[in-house]
């Protein structure tokens, strides 16, 4: 089926990319803005990067693309400061140098026959599911957003694309629904031509659980212990129904019936 955004594309490139922002969203959570035009240029969404992270952390973090500018020389990352490399990334200032590795990965599939689809978010799920909303809306695709978080953790409704139809749910209900967002997916199944998920394990073991969705075209973005990024270590090795995979090279998009889902608990 023909694309409009699709799989790994051009190779990823290692970058200098300078930092022209980094600001808190919610409570440690951040936007990094990055000047990078060769990894912004080569973007699809769904793709993710491997940045260097200074003080005393070892590895690179996998950091996914939240946003690419209009101009196509920026990316964004939205990112939640959860140990030692992601607390020093967090303290970056307009100016600093990142050594960033990208883009990498497989990204979503959007097909150039979708009129409208649905994007759901868990959380920091949203960080890769905004670029594929911007694409999408870009080619005049209808874009349905399901977002369910805290609701200490909200993301600014002003920082999503224009045009698109969001429908909140809140784990007390203070803004939106109350309960969890995979519960509006069966609603929209029939409605809309593919369906993109992002967020923690629970939400996907809760989809896949599901029998009307059996056959769909849903495809999911995994998060997992990430070490090279490359493809080298198998850090990152998941069972599917084709064998073992990479998700940060065969992945991190998946179809959500792709994955062997009681083999995922320790993941
Ligand atoms: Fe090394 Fe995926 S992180 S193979």
């Amino acid at each position: 089926m023909m694309a409009i955004v699709s799989g790994p594309g051009t190779p990823p490139t290692q970058s200098k990319a300078e930092v022209l922002s980094c600001n808190p969203v919610t409570a440690g959570t951040y936007l990094l803005r990055v000047n990078a035009p060769a990894v912004a240029a080569a973007a699809r969404p769904g793709q993710f990067t491997m940045v260097k992270c200074g003080g005393d952390a070892f590895l690179r973090r996998p950091l996914s693309i939240h946003r690419v500018s209009e101009t196509g020389a920026e990316i964004s990352f939205l990112f939640a400061a959860i140990g030692k490399g992601t607390d020093w990334l967090s303290a970056s200032k307009p100016g600093d140098t990142l050594d960033i590795i990208g883009p990498l990965g497989n990204g979503f599939d959007l097909h150039v026959s979708s009129r409208e689809i649905l994007l759901v978010a868990g959380g920091l799920g949203l960080a890769p599911l905004v670029f594929l909303a911007e694409r999408a809306r870009r080619n005049g695709i209808r874009v349905n957003l399901a977002y369910g978080t805290a609701s200490d953790q909200r993301y600014d409704k002003k920082l999503l694309p224009e045009g698109i139809r969001l429908v909140e749910f809140t784990d007390d209900g203070t803004c939106g629904r109350k309960g969890f967002v995979t519960e509006c997916v069966p609603g929209f199944i029939g409605s809309v031509d593919q369906v993109f998920v992002c967020g923690p394990l629970p939400m996907y073991f809760a989809l896949s659980k599901q029998q009307n969705l059996k056959g769909k075209d849903i495809q999911i973005s995994l998060e997992t212990r990430m070490a090279c990024g490359l493809g080298v270590c198998y850090a990152c090795s998941i069972k599917t129904v084709d064998g073992q995979k990479q998700v940060c090279h065969d992945g991190p998009v998946f179809r959500l019936d792709e994955i062997v889902w009681n083999e995922m608990a320790g993941i």
